[in-house]
Protein backbone atom coordinates (compact mmCIF):
# COMPACT_ATOMS: atom_id res chain seq x y z
CA UNK A 1 0.00 0.00 0.00
CA UNK A 2 1.47 3.37 -1.25
CA UNK A 3 -0.81 4.65 1.74
CA UNK A 4 -2.41 4.77 4.14
CA UNK A 5 -4.52 8.22 4.97
CA UNK A 6 -4.80 10.72 2.13
CA UNK A 7 -3.05 14.25 3.40
CA UNK A 8 -5.98 15.72 3.79
CA UNK A 9 -8.17 13.71 6.14
CA UNK A 10 -5.78 13.61 9.64
CA UNK A 11 -7.83 15.03 12.72
CA UNK A 12 -6.81 15.44 16.61
CA UNK A 13 -8.77 11.85 17.49
CA UNK A 14 -5.93 10.34 14.56
CA UNK A 15 -3.39 11.26 17.30
CA UNK A 16 -1.19 7.84 18.09
CA UNK A 17 -1.96 5.90 15.36
CA UNK A 18 0.59 4.60 13.10
CA UNK A 19 -0.19 6.18 9.24
CA UNK A 20 1.84 6.14 5.76
CA UNK A 21 1.02 9.47 3.54
CA UNK A 22 1.95 10.29 -0.09
CA UNK A 23 2.12 12.89 -1.81
CA UNK A 24 4.30 16.12 -2.96
CA UNK A 25 6.77 18.13 -0.75
CA UNK A 26 5.54 21.71 -0.88
CA UNK A 27 7.76 23.13 1.30
CA UNK A 28 10.29 22.40 3.78
CA UNK A 29 11.74 24.82 6.88
CA UNK A 30 14.77 23.81 8.73
CA UNK A 31 13.89 25.27 12.71
CA UNK A 32 16.73 24.14 14.81
CA UNK A 33 17.23 20.81 15.27
CA UNK A 34 13.44 20.07 13.61
CA UNK A 35 12.75 20.03 10.10
CA UNK A 36 9.19 20.73 9.13
CA UNK A 37 8.15 19.16 5.56
CA UNK A 38 4.53 20.04 3.87
CA UNK A 39 3.07 16.92 1.76
CA UNK A 40 0.26 17.89 -0.42
CA UNK A 41 -2.39 15.87 -2.10
CA UNK A 42 -5.64 16.76 -3.92
CA UNK A 43 -7.24 16.38 -0.54
CA UNK A 44 -5.26 18.80 1.25
CA UNK A 45 -1.83 19.70 2.88
CA UNK A 46 0.16 17.50 6.28
CA UNK A 47 2.73 18.73 8.43
CA UNK A 48 5.74 15.93 9.04
CA UNK A 49 8.19 16.80 11.53
CA UNK A 50 11.86 15.05 11.50
CA UNK A 51 13.85 15.48 14.56
CA UNK A 52 17.62 15.47 14.48
CA UNK A 53 17.87 14.40 17.75
CA UNK A 54 15.98 11.14 17.59
CA UNK A 55 17.33 10.51 13.71
CA UNK A 56 19.64 12.29 12.64
CA UNK A 57 20.27 10.11 9.25
CA UNK A 58 16.48 11.02 8.67
CA UNK A 59 16.67 14.49 9.51
CA UNK A 60 19.33 14.68 7.03
CA UNK A 61 17.39 12.80 4.18
CA UNK A 62 14.38 15.75 4.62
CA UNK A 63 16.75 18.50 4.54
CA UNK A 64 17.48 17.49 0.58
CA UNK A 65 14.02 17.29 -0.21
CA UNK A 66 13.64 19.81 -3.07
CA UNK A 67 10.12 21.67 -3.84
CA UNK A 68 7.16 18.79 -5.87
CA UNK A 69 9.33 15.86 -4.77
CA UNK A 70 6.89 12.90 -4.60
CA UNK A 71 7.46 11.25 -1.13
CA UNK A 72 6.12 8.36 0.93
CA UNK A 73 6.09 8.99 4.51
CA UNK A 74 5.85 6.98 7.73
CA UNK A 75 5.07 7.78 10.91
CA UNK A 76 3.02 8.53 14.30
CA UNK A 77 0.19 10.99 14.31
CA UNK A 78 0.46 13.99 16.95
CA UNK A 79 -1.04 16.73 18.29
CA UNK A 80 1.04 19.81 17.36
CA UNK A 81 1.98 22.65 20.17
CA UNK A 82 1.78 25.50 17.44
CA UNK A 83 -1.65 25.18 15.83
CA UNK A 84 -3.13 25.98 11.88
CA UNK A 85 -6.69 26.96 12.29
CA UNK A 86 -6.54 27.43 8.62
CA UNK A 87 -6.28 24.02 7.41
CA UNK A 88 -8.27 21.35 8.48
CA UNK A 89 -5.36 19.24 9.06
CA UNK A 90 -3.92 22.06 11.10
CA UNK A 91 -4.42 20.51 14.70
CA UNK A 92 -2.06 17.35 14.23
CA UNK A 93 1.61 16.49 12.65
CA UNK A 94 2.73 13.30 12.03
CA UNK A 95 6.35 12.55 13.54
CA UNK A 96 8.29 11.06 10.86
CA UNK A 97 10.02 7.58 11.03
CA UNK A 98 10.27 6.76 7.61
CA UNK A 99 11.15 8.78 4.52
CA UNK A 100 10.83 7.02 0.98
CA UNK A 101 11.31 9.22 -1.90
CA UNK A 102 9.27 8.17 -4.98
CA UNK A 103 10.40 10.65 -7.39
CA UNK A 104 12.99 14.06 -7.75
CA UNK A 105 11.72 17.10 -9.07
CA UNK A 106 13.23 19.50 -10.80
CA UNK A 107 12.70 23.44 -9.21
CA UNK A 108 9.48 24.06 -10.98
CA UNK A 109 8.90 26.96 -13.07
CA UNK A 110 7.08 28.87 -10.49
CA UNK A 111 5.71 28.55 -6.93
CA UNK A 112 2.76 25.78 -6.89
CA UNK A 113 0.40 28.06 -4.29
CA UNK A 114 -2.59 30.12 -4.25
CA UNK A 115 -0.45 33.60 -4.78
CA UNK A 116 1.59 32.17 -7.49
CA UNK A 117 4.29 34.15 -9.32
CA UNK A 118 3.81 32.51 -12.30
CA UNK A 119 2.34 34.65 -15.08
CA UNK A 120 -0.09 33.06 -17.42
CA UNK A 121 1.99 31.74 -20.23
CA UNK A 122 4.16 30.40 -17.46
CA UNK A 123 1.20 28.59 -15.88
CA UNK A 124 -0.26 27.47 -19.68
CA UNK A 125 2.93 25.90 -20.32
CA UNK A 126 2.90 23.60 -17.47
CA UNK A 127 -0.56 23.41 -17.08
CA UNK A 128 0.21 19.92 -15.60
CA UNK A 129 1.77 21.84 -12.70
CA UNK A 130 -0.83 24.88 -12.24
CA UNK A 131 -3.78 22.42 -11.72
CA UNK A 132 -1.71 21.22 -8.81
CA UNK A 133 -2.68 24.41 -7.51
CA UNK A 134 -5.54 24.32 -4.84
CA UNK A 135 -7.76 27.16 -6.86
CA UNK A 136 -7.60 26.08 -10.44
CA UNK A 137 -8.21 22.25 -8.85
CA UNK A 138 -10.86 23.32 -7.47
CA UNK A 139 -12.95 24.09 -10.32
CA UNK A 140 -12.20 21.07 -11.77
CA UNK A 141 -13.84 19.75 -8.83
CA UNK A 142 -17.00 21.89 -9.00
CA UNK A 143 -16.94 20.95 -12.92
CA UNK A 144 -17.55 17.33 -11.75
CA UNK A 145 -19.73 17.98 -9.15
CA UNK A 146 -21.93 19.85 -11.74
CA UNK A 147 -22.04 17.54 -14.55
CA UNK A 148 -22.93 14.71 -12.02
CA UNK A 149 -25.83 16.81 -10.64
CA UNK A 150 -27.16 18.12 -14.62
CA UNK A 151 -26.65 14.17 -14.88
CA UNK A 152 -28.85 12.96 -11.90
CA UNK A 153 -31.35 16.14 -12.75
CA UNK A 154 -32.01 15.15 -16.51
CA UNK A 155 -32.23 10.87 -15.67
CA UNK A 156 -34.44 11.82 -12.88
CA UNK A 157 -36.37 13.53 -15.73
CA UNK A 158 -36.17 10.84 -18.26
CA UNK A 159 -33.85 12.26 -20.62
CA UNK A 160 -31.36 9.35 -22.08
CA UNK A 161 -27.67 10.19 -22.90
CA UNK A 162 -27.06 9.59 -25.85
CA UNK A 163 -23.32 10.68 -28.27
CA UNK A 164 -23.69 12.12 -31.24
CA UNK A 165 -20.67 12.25 -33.51
CA UNK A 166 -17.89 14.31 -33.50
CA UNK A 167 -16.99 14.13 -37.23
CA UNK A 168 -19.84 15.60 -39.30
CA UNK A 169 -20.17 17.66 -42.18
CA UNK A 170 -19.79 21.13 -42.53
CA UNK A 171 -22.87 23.83 -42.04
CA UNK A 172 -22.43 27.30 -43.74
CA UNK A 173 -24.73 29.13 -41.07
CA UNK A 174 -23.52 30.02 -37.64
CA UNK A 175 -19.87 30.37 -36.57
CA UNK A 176 -17.04 28.79 -39.12
CA UNK A 177 -16.35 25.14 -38.90
CA UNK A 178 -13.15 23.63 -37.78
CA UNK A 179 -12.51 21.03 -40.52
CA UNK A 180 -10.61 17.82 -41.00
CA UNK A 181 -9.19 16.31 -43.74
CA UNK A 182 -10.48 12.72 -44.76
CA UNK A 183 -7.59 10.69 -45.72
CA UNK A 184 -9.91 8.00 -47.96
CA UNK A 185 -11.87 10.95 -49.25
CA UNK A 186 -9.02 12.66 -51.08
CA UNK A 187 -10.17 16.33 -51.10
CA UNK A 188 -13.34 16.03 -48.65
CA UNK A 189 -13.70 17.36 -45.68
CA UNK A 190 -15.31 16.38 -41.58
CA UNK A 191 -16.18 19.57 -39.76
CA UNK A 192 -16.18 19.03 -36.07
CA UNK A 193 -19.73 19.96 -34.97
CA UNK A 194 -20.99 23.43 -33.72
CA UNK A 195 -23.59 21.71 -31.29
CA UNK A 196 -25.05 18.51 -32.01
CA UNK A 197 -28.67 20.40 -33.69
CA UNK A 198 -29.60 19.16 -36.46
CA UNK A 199 -28.76 15.18 -34.84
CA UNK A 200 -30.71 16.07 -31.33
CA UNK A 201 -33.81 16.89 -33.94
CA UNK A 202 -33.13 13.90 -35.90
CA UNK A 203 -33.15 11.74 -32.28
CA UNK A 204 -36.81 13.37 -32.04
CA UNK A 205 -37.42 12.06 -35.15
CA UNK A 206 -36.64 8.56 -33.92
CA UNK A 207 -39.05 8.91 -31.00
CA UNK A 208 -36.40 9.54 -27.90
CA UNK A 209 -38.10 11.87 -26.61
CA UNK A 210 -35.93 13.67 -23.91
CA UNK A 211 -32.12 13.18 -24.73
CA UNK A 212 -29.13 15.04 -23.38
CA UNK A 213 -25.29 14.80 -24.02
CA UNK A 214 -22.81 16.53 -22.03
CA UNK A 215 -20.77 17.18 -25.32
CA UNK A 216 -18.04 18.84 -27.44
CA UNK A 217 -18.95 21.85 -29.26
CA UNK A 218 -15.97 23.23 -31.62
CA UNK A 219 -16.41 27.04 -33.14
CA UNK A 220 -14.06 28.93 -34.93
CA UNK A 221 -14.48 32.44 -33.96
CA UNK A 222 -12.59 35.11 -32.37
CA UNK A 223 -11.98 34.44 -28.28
CA UNK A 224 -13.03 36.52 -25.57
CA UNK A 225 -13.24 35.62 -21.58
CA UNK A 226 -16.23 33.86 -22.39
CA UNK A 227 -15.69 31.94 -25.41
CA UNK A 228 -13.18 29.03 -26.22
CA UNK A 229 -12.80 27.21 -29.82
CA UNK A 230 -13.72 24.24 -28.41
CA UNK A 231 -16.31 24.19 -24.98
CA UNK A 232 -18.80 21.91 -23.57
CA UNK A 233 -22.73 22.22 -23.73
CA UNK A 234 -25.71 20.14 -21.42
CA UNK A 235 -27.33 19.59 -24.49
CA UNK A 236 -30.92 18.55 -24.20
CA UNK A 237 -33.89 18.19 -26.74
CA UNK A 238 -36.97 17.13 -26.14
CA UNK A 239 -40.81 16.20 -27.95
CA UNK A 240 -44.12 17.01 -27.66
CA UNK A 241 -43.38 20.02 -25.91
CA UNK A 242 -44.13 24.16 -25.64
CA UNK A 243 -41.42 26.90 -24.98
CA UNK A 244 -43.30 27.19 -21.42
CA UNK A 245 -42.96 23.57 -20.91
CA UNK A 246 -39.17 23.76 -21.64
CA UNK A 247 -38.39 27.16 -19.77
CA UNK A 248 -40.07 25.35 -16.39
CA UNK A 249 -38.16 22.05 -16.75
CA UNK A 250 -34.47 24.09 -17.35
CA UNK A 251 -35.55 26.77 -15.13
CA UNK A 252 -36.10 23.89 -12.16
CA UNK A 253 -32.41 22.50 -13.55
CA UNK A 254 -31.14 25.68 -12.56
CA UNK A 255 -32.58 25.78 -9.31
CA UNK A 256 -31.45 22.33 -8.55
CA UNK A 257 -27.88 23.62 -9.18
CA UNK A 258 -27.54 26.76 -7.43
CA UNK A 259 -28.85 24.80 -4.53
CA UNK A 260 -26.20 21.88 -4.61
CA UNK A 261 -23.29 23.57 -6.03
CA UNK A 262 -24.06 27.18 -4.27
CA UNK A 263 -25.96 25.89 -1.20
CA UNK A 264 -28.35 29.14 -3.11
CA UNK A 265 -32.30 28.41 -2.99
CA UNK A 266 -33.81 30.18 -5.97
CA UNK A 267 -37.52 30.42 -5.02
CA UNK A 268 -39.31 32.96 -7.30
CA UNK A 269 -39.81 32.45 -10.88
CA UNK A 270 -37.20 33.46 -13.32
CA UNK A 271 -38.35 37.00 -14.99
CA UNK A 272 -39.09 36.77 -18.64
CA UNK A 273 -38.20 39.48 -20.45
CA UNK A 274 -38.87 40.39 -24.18
CA UNK A 275 -35.65 40.79 -26.04
CA UNK A 276 -37.26 44.52 -27.34
CA UNK A 277 -37.04 45.16 -23.95
CA UNK A 278 -33.76 44.28 -23.26
CA UNK A 279 -32.37 46.23 -26.10
CA UNK A 280 -34.10 49.33 -24.99
CA UNK A 281 -33.79 49.60 -21.25
CA UNK A 282 -29.93 47.63 -20.80
CA UNK A 283 -29.24 47.72 -24.28
CA UNK A 284 -28.24 44.17 -24.32
CA UNK A 285 -29.91 40.81 -25.03
CA UNK A 286 -27.83 39.43 -21.80
CA UNK A 287 -28.49 42.43 -19.17
CA UNK A 288 -27.06 41.92 -15.75
CA UNK A 289 -30.33 42.92 -13.26
CA UNK A 290 -28.07 42.52 -10.24
CA UNK A 291 -28.82 46.29 -10.34
CA UNK A 292 -30.73 49.05 -11.47
CA UNK A 293 -29.57 51.83 -13.60
CA UNK A 294 -32.08 51.21 -16.54
CA UNK A 295 -31.41 53.72 -19.61
CA UNK A 296 -34.24 56.78 -19.70
CA UNK A 297 -34.84 57.86 -23.26
CA UNK A 298 -34.60 61.88 -23.56
CA UNK A 299 -35.75 62.60 -27.27
CA UNK A 300 -38.58 64.45 -26.07
CA UNK A 301 -37.22 66.16 -23.28
CA UNK A 302 -33.70 67.78 -24.76
CA UNK A 303 -34.36 67.66 -28.41
CA UNK A 304 -34.87 71.33 -30.32
CA UNK A 305 -32.96 73.44 -27.18
CA UNK A 306 -29.56 74.11 -30.03
CA UNK A 307 -27.09 71.44 -28.60
CA UNK A 308 -26.31 70.17 -31.53
CA UNK A 309 -25.46 67.29 -30.63
CA UNK A 310 -28.56 66.04 -29.51
CA UNK A 311 -30.60 68.13 -32.10
CA UNK A 312 -29.08 65.97 -34.93
CA UNK A 313 -28.98 62.38 -32.66
CA UNK A 314 -31.47 59.97 -33.39
CA UNK A 315 -31.32 58.57 -29.74
CA UNK A 316 -30.48 60.34 -26.62
CA UNK A 317 -30.64 58.21 -23.10
CA UNK A 318 -28.90 58.09 -19.81
CA UNK A 319 -28.39 56.15 -16.67
CA UNK A 320 -29.00 57.48 -12.97
CA UNK A 321 -25.96 56.24 -11.09
CA UNK A 322 -27.46 56.54 -7.24
CA UNK A 323 -25.47 58.48 -5.25
CA UNK A 324 -22.22 59.09 -7.22
CA UNK A 325 -22.72 62.85 -8.06
CA UNK A 326 -19.64 62.86 -5.51
CA UNK A 327 -17.50 62.12 -8.66
CA UNK A 328 -14.73 64.36 -9.27
CA UNK A 329 -14.31 66.60 -12.61
CA UNK A 330 -11.16 63.44 -13.14
CA UNK A 331 -13.61 60.51 -12.77
CA UNK A 332 -15.96 62.05 -15.29
CA UNK A 333 -13.28 62.73 -17.59
CA UNK A 334 -12.03 59.24 -16.96
CA UNK A 335 -15.50 57.91 -17.64
CA UNK A 336 -15.49 59.97 -21.37
CA UNK A 337 -12.28 58.57 -22.22
CA UNK A 338 -14.07 55.41 -21.37
CA UNK A 339 -17.05 55.53 -23.44
CA UNK A 340 -14.69 57.26 -25.78
CA UNK A 341 -12.23 53.64 -26.50
CA UNK A 342 -12.48 52.32 -29.79
CA UNK A 343 -13.77 49.29 -28.53
CA UNK A 344 -16.59 51.55 -27.72
CA UNK A 345 -16.90 53.79 -29.84
CA UNK A 346 -18.96 56.99 -28.05
CA UNK A 347 -18.13 60.41 -29.61
CA UNK A 348 -18.81 61.91 -25.55
CA UNK A 349 -20.67 62.04 -22.87
CA UNK A 350 -22.82 64.32 -21.27
CA UNK A 351 -23.23 64.70 -17.32
CA UNK A 352 -25.66 66.09 -14.91
CA UNK A 353 -24.95 65.94 -10.87
CA UNK A 354 -28.32 66.55 -8.73
CA UNK A 355 -27.46 68.58 -6.03
CA UNK A 356 -28.36 68.56 -2.50
CA UNK A 357 -31.42 71.36 -2.90
CA UNK A 358 -32.23 69.25 -5.33
CA UNK A 359 -31.18 71.50 -8.48
CA UNK A 360 -29.42 69.97 -11.59
CA UNK A 361 -25.81 71.06 -12.53
CA UNK A 362 -25.03 69.63 -16.04
CA UNK A 363 -21.81 69.53 -18.47
CA UNK A 364 -24.23 71.82 -21.17
CA UNK A 365 -25.87 74.06 -18.93
CA UNK A 366 -25.40 76.60 -21.38
CA UNK A 367 -28.03 75.17 -23.71
CA UNK A 368 -30.79 73.89 -21.13
CA UNK A 369 -32.65 75.71 -18.60
CA UNK A 370 -33.28 74.37 -15.09
CA UNK A 371 -36.53 73.86 -16.02
CA UNK A 372 -35.61 71.68 -18.56
CA UNK A 373 -33.28 69.72 -16.73
CA UNK A 374 -36.08 69.30 -13.90
CA UNK A 375 -38.05 67.51 -16.49
CA UNK A 376 -34.75 65.20 -17.47
CA UNK A 377 -34.49 64.79 -13.51
CA UNK A 378 -38.17 63.24 -13.18
CA UNK A 379 -37.54 61.37 -15.82
CA UNK A 380 -35.25 59.31 -13.74
CA UNK A 381 -36.53 59.83 -11.08
CA UNK A 382 -33.60 61.54 -9.34
CA UNK A 383 -32.11 62.31 -6.11
CA UNK A 384 -30.06 64.76 -4.55
CA UNK A 385 -26.84 63.25 -4.64
CA UNK A 386 -27.43 61.30 -7.82
CA UNK A 387 -25.27 61.74 -11.04
CA UNK A 388 -27.09 61.04 -14.45
CA UNK A 389 -25.12 59.97 -17.69
CA UNK A 390 -26.22 60.42 -21.11
CA UNK A 391 -25.04 59.11 -24.81
CA UNK A 392 -26.13 60.49 -27.83
CA UNK A 393 -25.99 59.15 -31.40
CA UNK A 394 -27.23 58.89 -34.55
CA UNK A 395 -28.03 54.62 -34.85
CA UNK A 396 -30.20 54.01 -31.70
CA UNK A 397 -28.85 50.66 -31.48
CA UNK A 398 -25.20 51.10 -31.70
CA UNK A 399 -25.61 53.88 -28.86
CA UNK A 400 -27.82 51.37 -26.50
CA UNK A 401 -24.58 49.23 -26.85
CA UNK A 402 -22.39 52.36 -26.09
CA UNK A 403 -24.62 52.83 -22.87
CA UNK A 404 -24.51 49.21 -22.16
CA UNK A 405 -20.92 49.42 -21.67
CA UNK A 406 -21.34 52.30 -19.51
CA UNK A 407 -23.65 51.21 -17.04
CA UNK A 408 -21.49 48.28 -17.01
CA UNK A 409 -18.71 50.08 -16.05
CA UNK A 410 -20.56 51.89 -13.80
CA UNK A 411 -22.06 49.10 -11.80
CA UNK A 412 -18.51 47.87 -11.29
CA UNK A 413 -17.21 51.12 -10.01
CA UNK A 414 -20.05 51.31 -7.69
CA UNK A 415 -19.20 47.68 -6.48
CA UNK A 416 -22.94 46.87 -7.66
CA UNK A 417 -21.92 43.12 -9.26
CA UNK A 418 -21.35 41.29 -6.37
CA UNK A 419 -20.23 37.61 -7.81
CA UNK A 420 -22.18 36.19 -4.99
CA UNK A 421 -25.16 37.67 -5.77
CA UNK A 422 -26.98 36.12 -8.89
CA UNK A 423 -29.55 37.77 -10.76
CA UNK A 424 -31.61 35.70 -13.67
CA UNK A 425 -33.75 35.88 -16.09
CA UNK A 426 -35.14 34.65 -19.18
CA UNK A 427 -34.53 36.73 -22.57
CA UNK A 428 -37.75 35.73 -24.90
CA UNK A 429 -39.17 36.75 -27.75
CA UNK A 430 -35.50 37.33 -29.71
CA UNK A 431 -36.08 38.42 -33.45
CA UNK A 432 -36.42 35.54 -36.34
CA UNK A 433 -33.73 37.16 -38.52
CA UNK A 434 -30.67 40.02 -38.25
CA UNK A 435 -29.40 41.71 -41.43
CA UNK A 436 -25.72 40.70 -41.62
CA UNK A 437 -23.64 43.99 -43.21
CA UNK A 438 -20.88 41.41 -43.90
CA UNK A 439 -23.06 38.74 -46.10
CA UNK A 440 -25.60 41.19 -47.32
CA UNK A 441 -28.48 39.13 -46.29
CA UNK A 442 -30.51 38.21 -43.45
CA UNK A 443 -29.16 35.50 -41.45
CA UNK A 444 -30.46 33.41 -38.82
CA UNK A 445 -30.54 35.24 -35.44
CA UNK A 446 -30.15 31.95 -33.17
CA UNK A 447 -30.29 29.32 -36.11
CA UNK A 448 -32.54 28.42 -39.07
CA UNK A 449 -34.06 25.31 -37.36
CA UNK A 450 -35.56 27.77 -35.14
CA UNK A 451 -39.65 28.43 -34.49
CA UNK A 452 -41.35 31.71 -35.66
CA UNK A 453 -44.03 32.37 -33.51
CA UNK A 454 -47.28 31.55 -34.50
CA UNK A 455 -49.00 34.51 -35.09
CA UNK A 456 -45.76 36.03 -36.56
CA UNK A 457 -45.93 33.77 -39.37
CA UNK A 458 -48.02 35.64 -42.07
CA UNK A 459 -44.62 38.17 -41.90
CA UNK A 460 -42.34 35.95 -43.17
CA UNK A 461 -44.02 36.73 -46.85
CA UNK A 462 -44.26 40.53 -46.54
CA UNK A 463 -41.77 41.69 -43.31
CA UNK A 464 -38.96 38.93 -41.99
CA UNK A 465 -37.46 41.68 -39.81
CA UNK A 466 -40.23 41.80 -37.73
CA UNK A 467 -40.97 37.98 -37.35
CA UNK A 468 -40.07 37.07 -33.53
CA UNK A 469 -39.01 33.72 -32.71
CA UNK A 470 -39.79 30.80 -30.09
CA UNK A 471 -36.44 31.57 -28.59
CA UNK A 472 -34.83 32.13 -25.49
CA UNK A 473 -31.97 32.75 -23.94
CA UNK A 474 -30.94 32.18 -19.78
CA UNK A 475 -29.08 35.26 -18.62
CA UNK A 476 -27.43 34.79 -15.14
CA UNK A 477 -25.46 38.33 -14.19
CA UNK A 478 -25.06 39.28 -17.69
CA UNK A 479 -23.70 36.27 -18.96
CA UNK A 480 -25.41 34.12 -21.04
CA UNK A 481 -25.45 30.53 -19.58
CA UNK A 482 -27.81 28.63 -22.41
CA UNK A 483 -30.02 29.46 -25.23
CA UNK A 484 -32.88 27.35 -26.92
CA UNK A 485 -35.80 27.23 -28.67
CA UNK A 486 -38.78 25.57 -30.26
CA UNK A 487 -38.01 24.02 -33.57
CA UNK A 488 -39.53 23.91 -37.09
CA UNK A 489 -40.89 20.24 -37.62
CA UNK A 490 -42.59 20.76 -40.27
CA UNK A 491 -40.14 20.56 -43.78
CA UNK A 492 -42.17 23.20 -46.14
CA UNK A 493 -42.11 25.75 -43.25
CA UNK A 494 -38.32 24.73 -42.75
CA UNK A 495 -37.89 24.87 -46.62
CA UNK A 496 -39.39 28.46 -46.66
CA UNK A 497 -36.86 29.28 -43.86
CA UNK A 498 -34.21 28.37 -46.13
CA UNK A 499 -35.39 30.35 -49.02
CA UNK A 500 -35.89 33.91 -46.89
CA UNK A 501 -31.88 32.81 -45.46
CA UNK A 502 -31.43 33.01 -49.51
CA UNK A 503 -30.47 29.63 -50.05
CA UNK A 504 -31.13 28.06 -53.44
CA UNK A 505 -33.74 24.93 -52.95
CA UNK A 506 -30.80 23.39 -54.68
CA UNK A 507 -28.95 24.08 -51.90
CA UNK A 508 -30.97 24.06 -49.27
CA UNK A 509 -31.17 20.32 -50.24
CA UNK A 510 -27.34 19.78 -50.57
CA UNK A 511 -26.75 21.19 -47.29
CA UNK A 512 -29.79 19.93 -45.35
CA UNK A 513 -31.56 17.51 -47.32
CA UNK A 514 -31.22 15.11 -44.48
CA UNK A 515 -33.07 16.73 -41.99
CA UNK A 516 -36.18 18.20 -43.83
CA UNK A 517 -36.00 14.54 -45.61
CA UNK A 518 -36.71 13.66 -41.65
CA UNK A 519 -38.97 15.72 -41.30
CA UNK A 520 -41.08 13.76 -44.19
CA UNK A 521 -41.31 11.00 -41.92
CA UNK A 522 -43.48 11.72 -38.81
CA UNK A 523 -41.37 14.39 -37.05
CA UNK A 524 -43.30 15.39 -33.48
CA UNK A 525 -43.34 18.84 -32.43
CA UNK A 526 -39.98 19.18 -30.56
CA UNK A 527 -37.34 22.01 -28.88
CA UNK A 528 -34.90 21.80 -27.03
CA UNK A 529 -31.90 24.04 -24.94
CA UNK A 530 -28.41 23.75 -24.52
CA UNK A 531 -26.24 25.27 -21.49
CA UNK A 532 -22.99 26.54 -21.53
CA UNK A 533 -21.06 24.50 -19.08
CA UNK A 534 -17.81 26.05 -19.10
CA UNK A 535 -19.64 29.19 -18.15
CA UNK A 536 -21.90 28.06 -15.58
CA UNK A 537 -18.86 26.74 -13.35
CA UNK A 538 -17.32 29.84 -13.60
CA UNK A 539 -20.40 31.68 -12.89
CA UNK A 540 -20.57 29.45 -9.41
CA UNK A 541 -16.67 29.70 -8.98
CA UNK A 542 -16.85 33.59 -8.96
CA UNK A 543 -14.10 33.51 -12.13
CA UNK A 544 -13.72 36.17 -14.98
CA UNK A 545 -12.48 34.03 -17.45
CA UNK A 546 -14.23 30.34 -18.48
CA UNK A 547 -10.39 29.19 -19.42
CA UNK A 548 -9.49 28.43 -15.81
CA UNK A 549 -12.21 25.84 -15.26
CA UNK A 550 -11.13 23.84 -18.25
CA UNK A 551 -8.49 21.38 -17.56
CA UNK A 552 -6.17 21.90 -20.56
CA UNK A 553 -7.89 25.37 -22.13
CA UNK A 554 -6.58 27.19 -25.51
CA UNK A 555 -5.41 30.77 -25.17
CA UNK A 556 -6.47 33.78 -26.78
CA UNK A 557 -5.15 33.14 -30.09
CA UNK A 558 -6.77 29.99 -29.76
CA UNK A 559 -3.37 27.90 -29.56
CA UNK A 560 -2.22 25.28 -26.73
CA UNK A 561 0.95 26.63 -25.54
CA UNK A 562 1.48 23.06 -23.35
CA UNK A 563 0.94 20.81 -26.54
CA UNK A 564 2.42 23.55 -28.98
CA UNK A 565 -1.17 23.21 -31.40
CA UNK A 566 -2.06 24.06 -33.53
CA UNK A 567 1.19 23.04 -36.01
CA UNK A 568 2.35 22.22 -39.29
CA UNK A 569 2.11 19.10 -40.79
CA UNK A 570 5.64 17.22 -42.08
CA UNK A 571 4.62 16.89 -46.16
CA UNK A 572 4.23 12.73 -46.08
CA UNK A 573 0.85 13.72 -44.02
CA UNK A 574 0.15 16.33 -46.69
CA UNK A 575 0.50 14.28 -49.22
CA UNK A 576 -1.73 11.43 -47.70
CA UNK A 577 -4.36 13.52 -47.50
CA UNK A 578 -3.69 15.24 -50.73
CA UNK A 579 -3.04 18.55 -49.47
CA UNK A 580 -1.28 21.38 -50.59
CA UNK A 581 -0.21 24.42 -48.37
CA UNK A 582 -0.10 28.00 -49.84
CA UNK A 583 0.17 30.53 -47.11
CA UNK A 584 0.04 34.18 -49.14
CA UNK A 585 0.00 37.20 -47.37
CA UNK A 586 -3.86 38.44 -47.52
P1 LIG B 1 -25.87 28.49 -28.63
O1 LIG B 1 -25.03 28.78 -29.80
O2 LIG B 1 -26.65 29.64 -28.03
O3 LIG B 1 -27.00 27.41 -28.98
O4 LIG B 1 -24.99 27.82 -27.52
C1 LIG B 1 -25.55 27.38 -26.28
C2 LIG B 1 -24.71 27.87 -25.11
O5 LIG B 1 -23.37 27.45 -25.24
C3 LIG B 1 -22.49 28.41 -24.66
N1 LIG B 1 -21.49 28.84 -25.67
C4 LIG B 1 -20.17 28.92 -25.45
N2 LIG B 1 -19.43 28.72 -24.34
C5 LIG B 1 -18.10 28.87 -24.43
N3 LIG B 1 -17.45 29.21 -25.56
C6 LIG B 1 -18.13 29.42 -26.71
N4 LIG B 1 -17.47 29.73 -27.83
C7 LIG B 1 -19.56 29.30 -26.68
N5 LIG B 1 -20.54 29.42 -27.60
C8 LIG B 1 -21.70 29.14 -26.97
C9 LIG B 1 -23.35 29.57 -24.21
C10 LIG B 1 -24.63 29.38 -25.02
O6 LIG B 1 -25.75 29.91 -24.37
N6 LIG B 1 -27.74 24.29 -30.67
C11 LIG B 1 -28.06 25.50 -29.94
C12 LIG B 1 -28.84 25.20 -28.68
C13 LIG B 1 -30.29 24.87 -28.92
O7 LIG B 1 -30.95 25.59 -29.67
O8 LIG B 1 -30.76 23.88 -28.32
C14 LIG B 1 -26.77 26.22 -29.59
O9 LIG B 1 -25.68 25.73 -29.77
O10 LIG B 1 -23.64 29.44 -22.83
Amino acid sequence: MYRTKTCGELRLSDAGSQVTIAGWVQRTRKMGGMTFVDVRDRYGITQVVFNNETDAALCEAANHLGREYVVQISGTVAERSNKNPNIPTGDIEIIAEKLNVLNASEVPPFTIEDDTDGGDDLRMKYRYLDLRRNNVRKNLELRHKMTMEARRYLDSKGFLEIETPMLVGSTPEGARDFVVPSRMNPGQFYALPQSPQTLKQLLMVSGMDRYFQIVKCFRDEDLRADRQPEFTQIDCEMSFVEQDDIINLFEGMAKHLFKELRGVELTEPFIRMPWADAMKYYGSDKPDLRFGMKFVELMDIMKGHGFGVFDNAAYIGGICAPGAATYTRKQLDQLTEYVKRPQIGAKGMVYARVEADGTVKSSVDKFYSQEVLQQMKQAFNANPGDLILILSGDDAMKTRKQLCELRLEMGRQLGLRDKNKFACLWVVDFPMFEWSEEEQRLMAMHHPFTHPKDEDIPLLDTNPEAVRADAYDMVINGVEVGGGSIRIHDSALQAKMFEILGFTPERAQEQFGFLMNAFKFGAPPHGGLAYGLDRWVSLFAGLDSIRDCIAFPKNNSGRDVMLDAPAALDDKQLDELALKIDITEK
